[in-house]
């Protein structure tokens, strides 16, 4: 199991975000050397794990083992999977658990797991004791090429998604490619949506890497180590240049609007569509309705059309399982999700691959059109 890393397969990217810099460590056999990382950075000795059904039995006895070899008292909680685990009702759970587990604020919350864990564990992070260390170890694609690093945390409401939490950064993230291993190929393939994504809001030459090296990003290794490293660098570059999302960290919701209103339209069901799916059909058409309004080639929404689809991901409307609302509705849903002030609406849009650009003006006939247009 434990096999020695070369230290050349691991890369470091570093948030710097003066007092609330950290690192990233990326690579094989991470969850094995947790604790001595962690002990290495963090002044308390207790720590409350939180995951799900899923990740528990592949990875947390090996997690716990490291933190108490290391010296670190550790509790566990393990929750059911799934998106609606980032309910209040499971944030009470959360933050019951780290309380008896009489987490301090030198001590640290550890999110193992993908997303839904992260968002969930860094909110009671950011609220137990006013503030408790927090450490992510992200275990999906997703988590460890978007939703671990930048510190948005929150939970869902009845009112709609994330619309709960806090900003609250943590203290070290550990990707374990490893982990990936046992992460189904759709979930991999979702994730890989936000990889490709970090290529077409500004680094085409990213975009044509993955043109070239997908297959090898798939299979492991040091290409996909090089893919999330980059993503996490991506990231980290758009987080400290705003990080509480005043202006280009929206950049970061390209393809996210109309996949948003997909994922509304399917009612989450993740039988028929998860959040990178959404997004890889929102980038799509994104990058079409760029070429509609004249503001791009049409040769780059063929581009990234021919690219999502060789890697298996949906890049259509129809190619979502069952029937879609009319664009009306969707229309609505991209309505509520967005501030419209007076017919216009905010749009992240492109010249070109890599060349996005945040638009304030788009009209919501030209959208509702575009959507009619779309629609299978
Ligand atoms: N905070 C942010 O900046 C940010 C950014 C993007 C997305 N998000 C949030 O992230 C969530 C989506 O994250 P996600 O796609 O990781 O979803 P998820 O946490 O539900 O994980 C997807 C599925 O994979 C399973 N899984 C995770 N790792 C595994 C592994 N190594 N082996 C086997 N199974 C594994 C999970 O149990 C789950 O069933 C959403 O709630 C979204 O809102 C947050
Ligand atoms: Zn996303």
């Amino acid at each position: 199991m434990n096999a020695i890393t070369p230290a050349s397969a691991e890369r470091l990217v570093r948030v710097p975000l003066g007092e609330r810099a950290y690192d990233i460590l990326i690579g094989p056999g991470l969850i094995a050397r947790a604790g001595r990382e962690i002990a290495a950075r963090l002044k308390g000795r207790k720590a409350a794990v939180i995951t799900d059904e899923n990740v528990a039995p592949h990875y947390l006895a090996a997690l716990v083992a490291s933190l108490e070899a290391a010296g670190i008292q550790a509790s566990s909680l393990v929750l059911p999977a799934g998106e609606k685990t980032k309910s209040f009702e499971h944030l009470m759970t959360v933050c019951d658990a780290v309380l008896t587990a009489r987490v301090e604020r030198n001590d640290a919350v550890i999110a193992l797991g993908g997303g839904v864990i992260g968002d969930l564990s860094g909110f009671a992070a950011g609220i137990v004791r006013r503030g408790v260390r927090f450490v992510q170890i992200p275990t999906s694609l997703l988590a460890q090429v978007d939703s671990s690093v930048g510190g948005k945390t929150g939970i869902n409401t009845h009112h709609g998604k994330n619309l709960v939490g806090v900003f609250h950064q943590p203290d070290l993230v550990l990707a374990d490619t490893d982990a990936l291993n046992t992460l189904s190929e759709r979930e991999f393939r979702a994730g890989y949506a936000e990889v490709a994504k970090y290529g077409l809001i500004d680094k085409p030459d990213f975009f044509a890497w993955l043109e070239a090296n997908w297959r090898q990003v798939f299979a492991g290794g040091a290409a996909r180590i090089e893919a999330i490293a980059a993503s996490c660098q991506a990231k980290s570059d758009v987080v400290v240049a705003d990080e509480r999302e005043n202006g280009p960290r929206a950049l970061l919701n390209l393809g996210h609007t109309f996949g948003h209103a997909l994922e509304a339209a399917t009612a989450y069901d993740s039988r028929r569509l998860v959040h990178g799916e959404g997004v890889a059909i929102g980038m799509v058409l994104a990058h079409e309705f760029s070429a509609r309004l004249n503001l791009a080639s049409p040769d780059d929404a063929k581009r990234v059309e021919a690219h999502l689809k060789a890697v298996g991901l949906p890049t259509r409307m129809g190619d979502i399982p069952g029937d879609l609302p009319p664009a009306e509705t969707l229309m609505d849903a991209i309505a509520q999700d967005k501030k419209v002030k007076s017919g216009k609406l905010t749009f992240i849009l492109t010249h070109g691959i890599g060349q996005s650009f945040v638009a304030d003006d788009v009209p919501s006939s030209e959208v509702l059109s575009f959507l009619k247009e779309k629609h299978p």
